[in-house]
């Protein structure tokens, strides 16, 4: 099982060791289906730094009528977070971006706005868990023109791509990062999701890893992770800049 090659030697504490970057996560109060309230958003960037990230890009989704959220909510949520993470004097690196989820709305919003990226004009990218979008190796085309450099989000979850797999190199060669979930290859999207991850880990395929945290549940899973492997420390090869 490849997760013998994370497997602890000798149990350690992860906590302030290492300089960890996590560039996928809805920590944001109240503007999608993260963090509902401050006082949400900082046990869980708590607990992610308890875990050794010091280093945080949190992206709220951005989807159509669901989180209609624009570069003025995003920035105004991040001030406040800021600020209540400095009165309890939480010494932590946190950043806002988004993650959109491609759809004919995206596809507008790429016509009409300026889009919100992480650093180095990169774009965190999701679609349908269900079916690919019809468009959205046109849409990864468009962006690329455009400047940008996608980031797939989680591709290991679209398990229908468990039957195109040709895919991810196709994603690769248009000059897309793959982003797997942490949470993936411990197992908590369920069995298809963690082979896929561990697919990709095995042809060297991932570019970035993040915690997608959006609750206490995923920070519980990620903290069991953490204790029993050394995979968490596989964000250190999160290079985001
Ligand atoms: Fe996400």
């Amino acid at each position: 099982m490849m997760f013998g090659l994370f497997k602890k030697q000798v149990p350690e504490k992860h906590a302030g060791h290492h300089l960890l970057t996590d560039m996928h996560s809805h920590l944001l109060p109240g503007i999608d289906d993260g963090a509902p309230d401050i006082a949400t958003s900082i046990s869980l960037i708590k607990g992610l730094a308890a875990l050794g990230y010091t280093w945080l890009i949190t992206t709220p989704h951005i989807m159509n009528d669901m989180y209609p959220n624009t570069p003025h909510i995003i920035n105004e949520r991040l001030h406040d977070l800021r600020q209540a993470l400095s009165k309890q004097n939480i010494d932590i690196q946190i950043e806002a971006a988004a993650e959109y989820y491609v759809d004919e709305f995206f596809e507008e919003l790429l016509q009409t706005e300026e889009l919100i990226c992480l650093p180095g004009n990169k774009i965190l990218v999701e679609q349908s868990m269900l079916q690919a979008y019809p468009r959205f190796k046109d849409v990864v085309y468009e962006l690329r023109l455009k400047g940008y450099t996608p980031i797939i989000a989680h591709p290991e979850r679209y398990v229908y791509m468990a039957e195109q797999k040709h895919d991810y190199q196709w994603f690769k060669d248009s000059g897309c990062l793959l982003q797997v979930n942490l949470l993936s290859l411990q197992g908590y999207y369920g069995k298809s999701e963690r082979k896929l991850a561990e697919y990709l880990y095995r042809e060297g395929m991932i570019d970035l890893y993040g915690t997608d945290c959006h609750h206490d549940r995923h920070l519980a899973r990620l903290s069991k992770f953490a204790t029993e492997t050394n995979a968490i420390r596989l964000s250190e090869n999160t290079k985001i800049y």
